[in-house]
């Protein structure tokens, strides 16, 4: 344990390890998971296409594939060579999940797909699919039907929620989201719009899961969808490296270990930004290097892998009140599984302090008009984290990936702008 970082993480102040324990994988090919599961996980989802072009017209465009682009930030990165002093060696880009089709987050990626999953699992055991099966039947009346006998059960600081109460509704299921007491007002009402049974917590979202799981535990009808522990989710994320390869090629990137790509992930339970590390590994091997991006209030990654226990420390272990106005990311309690299967794979942490992550998203507004939510700031300042604090960083290029932020209504985020542009008015 590096003993400065933790004095500083429990004074809630930034902070940036640089992770001793990170390896130099080349390939994935031993391991609990490998490039063959997350294949497995994008065919699924392939198959799945024409169902999703048919119940979301909007993913037309992609043939029902819910993918989001690469773009380049050019303004935004003069602002912050000003702002920290610094001309970044390299190039900054922005990966938008923040308008990734159906939900408006990277959760819309695992999400999505273990509802899709499940439904497939229902649909085999009662015998009414096969190899030969056009997927967009399961949207008729006789899936619905019997859907309808199923329910659903997650538990969410919003965005996870959000993904799949739209997805299960859709296809007929019923549906019960157990919110934490940060999840915003505008996401519980938008699911209710859709027929979800939305259970409000007044506890943290460690708190709404166990309370989601028991639950599902005592009832045979019931699927939990374990965000602290789901292999379906983290597989679903991983399919956006196999995604990204292309789209880099396609931009003429090039992605080397002379020329690494720094991706910054916003990391909540760490699922998501777990998930789409194993891919870009798997991708990329060494030439990618994972940063993770945590609220100064709820470091539960950091906090996990850095101790080396996971989920067995909370952020309110060392004194952290786990609060933040980055709602995705209000997580106490680090994922029971993703610590373990990929902390090797990160190349290191930060923390961001809540008014940073506001005067980013007014500044990434006003520079290049995109909207997002504060979580989806947090991977913004971390090339220039890397480059003050990291000696041996090599040039590369640097992703952002940006987390959310589309389905957010615009009074909510003109609160957020302008407080963000008031902190900006003080500096
Ligand atoms: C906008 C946003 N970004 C990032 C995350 C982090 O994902 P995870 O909790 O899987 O680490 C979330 C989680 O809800 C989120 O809503």
């Amino acid at each position: 344990m590096n003993e400065q970082v933790l004095e500083r993480l429990k004074a809630a102040e930034e902070v940036f390890w640089k992770n001793d324990g990170y390896e130099h994988h080349e390939v994935i090919e031993d391991g609990a998971f490998t490039m063959a599961d997350i294949r497995a996980a994008e065919e699924r989802l392939l198959k799945f296409a024409p169902l999703i072009e048919r119940l979301f017209p909007e993913t037309s465009g992609q043939n029902g594939i819910i993918e989001s682009p690469v773009v380049r930030l050019e303004r935004m990165q003069r602002h912050l060579d000003d702002l920290y002093g610094t001309a970044l060696a390299g190039s900054l880009y922005i990966k938008r999940d923040d308008i990734l089709p159906i939900s408006g987050s990277v959760k819309a990626r695992g999400g999505i797909y273990e509802v899709l999953k499940h439904a497939e699992e229902i649909a085999l055991e009662e015998g009414l699919i096969d190899e030969s099966l056009d997927y967009s039947q399961f949207a008729s009346d006789q899936f619905k039907v019997l859907f309808s006998r199923h329910t659903i059960i997650c538990a969410s600081t919003g965005n996870l929620g959000l993904s799949i109460g739209v997805m299960s509704a859709k296809l007929g299921f019923k549906v019960e989201i157990h919110m934490s007491a940060d999840a915003k007002e505008w996401k519980k009402a938008m699911l209710r719009e859709y027929g979800v049974d939305v259970i409000e917590h007044m506890d943290d979202y460690s708190h709404a899961v166990e309370i989601g799981r028991e639950e599902a535990m005592q009832r045979d009808d019931f699927y939990f969808v374990d965000d602290e522990d789901s292999v379906t989710l983290f597989l679903g994320y991983a399919v956006s490296a196999l995604r990204l390869q292309g789209q880099l090629e396609e931009a003429g990137i090039e992605v080397s270990r002379d020329k690494p790509l720094y991706v910054h992930l916003p990391c909540g339970v760490g699922g998501a930004p777990g998930g789409i590390t194993f891919g870009l590994k798997a991708v990329f091997g060494d030439a990618v290097r994972p940063v993770f991006a945590e609220p100064t209030h709820s470091p539960c990654m950091l906090l996990g892998v850095m101790s080396g226990r996971h989920d067995e420390i909370s952020v309110r272990d060392i004194g952290l009140d786990n609060v933040t106005i980055a709602d995705g990311l209000a997580v106490g309690r680090a994922s029971k599984f993703i610590g373990k299967t990929v902390g090797d794979m990160i190349y290191g942490f930060y923390t961001v302090e809540d008014q940073a992550l506001l005067k980013l998203l007014a500044k990434l507004w006003e520079e290049e008009e995109m909207k997002l939510e504060p979580s989806a700031l947090a991977g913004m300042p971390g090339a220039y984290k890397l480059q003050q604090e990291d000696p041996d960083m090599i040039p590369g290029t640097h992703l952002v990936w940006s987390t959310g932020g589309d389905m957010v209504p615009e009074e909510v985020w003109r609160r957020d702008y302008e407080e963000g542009q008031a902190l900006l008015g003080g500096l």
